[in-house]
This record gives C-alpha cells, sequence and structure tokens, in this order.
C-alpha cells in the first residue's frame, strides 16, 4: 500500500472517535460470560482479537448476540461453572491475550480443551502462564521447545489450590490469567508484581462484585463467590490506537485533531505522559462516566509541535508497553536524542518489534540503535530533521503497520507498506479514520 507523505501540508485535521480499548473488551466478554444473565457491552470494537474472544467464549456454550451496526455485544452468562465442554479445539486466531486469559479461565473448568493458535502466535511465550497455573494445580500439555512453551496447548482444569506468585515478568495477561483462576480456587490467590501493569482485570473483577483487594503491587482474590453483572457497560476508546493519531498530529505539521472518549486509566497513560515530556502539549478534558464501566475517560485534543528527546524509565515501560513503536517514529522526529530503557518484552509481541522498527526507520533515514546494558536492552534514537520515504514491510504485525504509514505521512515523498491487512488484528477502521483527517 502506497502512502504519500504530507510533511508539506495539509496536515491532520478533524474530530474522530475511535473503536472500544481492546483489553477492557476481552475482560468484559469473559467476566459477563461468568455472571448469571445479561449484560450488555456498549462500544465492543469488532477487531479479529475480540471477535477471537467473543468466539472463544460461545464455543464454550455461552450465547452471545452482536450488533455491527450499533457496537454492541449482548452477553447471556451462566455463573462461575455454567461453561460447557467445547466440541472441538478452540482456535483463538493470533490473539494472545484471549489465549492468555483462556488459560486462566480453563484452568477452573472441570474438563479438558485444547487451544489452537495462528501462525504467529504459535511462537509467542506461554511458560509464564502456564507455570503459575500448574502449581494451582490444572494440568497443562504443550508444545515444548529448549525450555519454553508453546502454543497449541490441551488444558485440564481441576479443584485449584490458591497460590501466592510473584510475576517474574510484569505482564498484564499472566497476572490476568492468575486472577481469573482464582475466582475458581479455594481460599485466596495473591498476585504480587514487579512493575504495575494495566489494572482492567480488577477494575473489571470489582465491576463484578468479585472479592477483590489491592495492595500497592499485591492483588489478592478470594475464590468461589458468584459473580454480579453490572447489566451494561460502556468500553471507552482504546488509547493504543489512539496513540497513532496524538503523535500524527503532532509531527505532521498544520494538524489539529480531537480524539473522543478515551480510555484515561492511569496504568495506560504512559503514552500521554512521555509525549508531554517530550513537549507535545496534549490537552485531555475528563468526562463524566456515561452508562456503567469502572474507567476514567476523555476527550485528547493533539497539535503539530516541535517535540524534543526523552529518556523512559524501564519501570515506565509497562504503561505504554504497545505505544513503543509509535513512540520510536515520534522520537526520530525529536530534536536530540532519546533512550527508551528495557524494552526486550517488545521481542515476543505479535512480531519482534524491536527488529520490525529499526529495520523500517534505518531504511527512512533515522539514526537508531539497541543498545545491551547486562540483561536489559536500550533503544537509542538520535533525531533527525527529516524521514525519507521508502519501501517498508508491516512484518505481519498491526502496530507496525499503523507506526510506518504514520511516519510516512510525516516523510517527504512516496512510501510503500506491504501487508497492512494485519490492522484488522486491532483497528480495523484505522485507515478510514486517517483519511478522515488528511
Ligand atoms: C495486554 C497486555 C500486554 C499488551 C497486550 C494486551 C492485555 O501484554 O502488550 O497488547 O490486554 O492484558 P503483556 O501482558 O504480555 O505485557
Amino acid at each position: 500500500m502506497r502512502f504519500f507523505g504530507l510533511s508539506s501540508g495539509p496536515g491532520l485535521q478533524g474530530e474522530i472517535s475511535i473503536p472500544g480499548d481492546k483489553s477492557i473488551a476481552h475482560r468484559a466478554v469473559i467476566l459477563s460470560a461468568l455472571a448469571q444473565g445479561q449484560t450488555t457491552v456498549k462500544n465492543f470494537p469488532l477487531n479479529e482479537d475480540c471477535l477471537a474472544t467473543a468466539n472463544a467464549v460461545k464455543k464454550l456454550g455461552i450465547k452471545i448476540t452482536l450488533n455491527r451496526a450499533s457496537c454492541q455485544a449482548t452477553v447471556f452468562g451462566r455463573r462461575l461453572l455454567g461453561l460447557n465442554r467445547p466440541k472441538g479445539a478452540i482456535c483463538v486466531k493470533e490473539s494472545g491475550t484471549t489465549f492468555r486469559l483462556l488459560l486462566g479461565l480453563l484452568a477452573g473448568q472441570d474438563f479438558g480443551t485444547k487451544l489452537n493458535a495462528g501462525d504467529s502466535l504459535r511462537h509467542r511465550p506461554m511458560l509464564r502462564v502456564i507455570k503459575p497455573l500448574r502449581l494451582m494445580g490444572a494440568q497443562i500439555n504443550s508444545k515444548m521447545i529448549g525450555g519454553e512453551e508453546y502454543p497449541p496447548i490441551v488444558i485440564r482444569g481441576a479443584n485449584l489450590t490458591a497460590i501466592t506468585y510473584r510475576l517474574p515478568v510484569a505482564s498484564a495477561q499472566v497476572k490476568s490469567a492468575l486472577l481469573l483462576a482464582g475466582l475458581f480456587a479455594c481460599g485466596e490467590t495473591k498476585v504480587i508484581e514487579p512493575l504495575k501493569t494495566r489494572d482492567h482485570t480488577e477494575r473489571m473483577l470489582k465491576l463484578f462484585k468479585a472479592d477483590l483487594k489491592v495492595r500497592g503491587n499485591t492483588i489478592i482474590i478470594k475464590g468461589g463467590k458468584e459473580l454480579i453483572s453490572p447489566r451494561a457497560l460502556y468500553i471507552p476508546a482504546d488509547i493504543s490506537s489512539a496513540a497513532f493519531f496524538m503523535v500524527g498530529a503532532n509531527i505532521i505539521p498544520d494538524s489539529r485533531v480531537l480524539i473522543k472518549k478515551v480510555s484515561l486509566n492511569p496504568s495506560r497513560l504512559g503514552v500521554v505522559k512521555v509525549l508531554n515530556k517530550m513537549g507535545a502539549g496534549l490537552k485531555i478534558k475528563r468526562l463524566k462516566l456515561s452508562g456503567r464501566g469502572n474507567e476514567p475517560t476523555g476527550d485528547i485534543l493533539a497539535s503539530s509541535k516541535i517535540l524534543r528527546g526523552v529518556r523512559i524509565k524501564k519501570s515506565e515501560i509497562p504503561s505504554l508497553i504497545d505505544e513503543l513503536p509509535i513512540l520510536m517514529v515520534a522520537a526520530c522526529l525529536a530534536k536530540g536524542v532519546s533512550v527508551f530503557e528495557g524494552v526486550s518484552e517488545l521481542r515476543v509481541k505479535e512480531t519482534d518489534r524491536i527488529k520490525s522498527m529499526l529495520v523500517n526507520l534505518t531504511k527512512m533515514g533515522a539514526k537508531i540503535k539497541v543498545v545491551k546494558s547486562g540483561k536489559q536492552e536500550n533503544i537509542i534514537i538520535k533525531g533527525v530533521k527529516g524521514l525519507r520515504a521508502a519501501r517498508v514491510s508491516s512484518f505481519g504485525d498491526h502496530r507496525t503497520a499503523m507506526s510506518m504509514i504514520i511516519a510516512g505521512l510525516a516523510a517527504s515523498g512516496e512510501t510503500y507498506i506491504d501487508n497492512v491487512t494485519c490492522i484488522n488484528k486491532s483497528f480495523p477502521a484505522f485507515l478510514k479514520t486517517l483519511n478522515s483527517l488528511t
């Protein structure tokens, strides 16, 4: 696909609404399935990953109706132990969040399930979830290669025992899988995070009246308590999708973009903090929640700015993990040097995002390198005056694709990006939304 540089104006101008938050949507469907009765999930994002979760939950015997026109999912939940053994394997395609959360959910079921994955997800590590779930009593067989475990996985639930588990890697997916398993365990499951990660599972569990306490970086859930549906909840727009437009507006001259009703969950605000440190001057208007939900929401206004280099510390990484590719684009066009510390987790996303962004941005004239410091990997970017058009690749990864499209628009000339259909994983309407601004 071809993108013409917009660096010589006109910029991105207008007001946009973007789809609901992908992370929140997975959790909303899963918890709604476990609470008796009907729950309406408003602003449900109709992307491949969230549809994979809805399909998986349907395979477990839960009725879900989707109204595509109004972006609404209605889930007919059947209590904590109301899931059925699926007919055949469940394939979650490329959705890593679906896969890991389902492992937690299935660990509590008294039947066996085979979980299958698409090509790229079959290469993503699962031992980080499997290990603690085995400690709780689940029986899990996977594909083992060199000390790591990968999909497909067969999981047979059990009478789970509560554990106290200190996560070796800061991962919201692993934490959430353990909290879901904790719903079925006898006693109190304690999960201790090395760094705080997104807390949508905790918020959603509280909304559904689970017995859950948060004490600093420790989350404690007591098993056996039935969930109570809030009946309806609204999913604010995904800040990870909004980030492409924030940076786009910042780096393309003559831009001004208003992004409506975005999730402002503090555990996801790293991108806003970092961009503002770079001089982005993002303006946020907080909104009162419409409908029921447990997530702060607001409008974000972004406009063209001269950005400066920034240092992102390792402790900030979980709050902006998915925004690192687009922040790399911003750093390339900022004055001075940027350092992103402790970014190794990027290597195990949909693709190795350190490699994909390094290869692509270097082709466009960026000064970017990766430096090892002990076990830690840091990215160092020296800002350049402008990026030049090039032939680049999505590497089959949605966030690399969208980041490179924004980079292409900020560059001079015509940039070609291959295989952008992977964008459907999180944001099928991305190009349409972008076109509405150009
Ligand atoms: C997610 C957690 C993060 C993130 C992913 C979504 C979630 O992954 O990168 O896109 O919804 O819990 P990790 O838990 O692997 O960091």
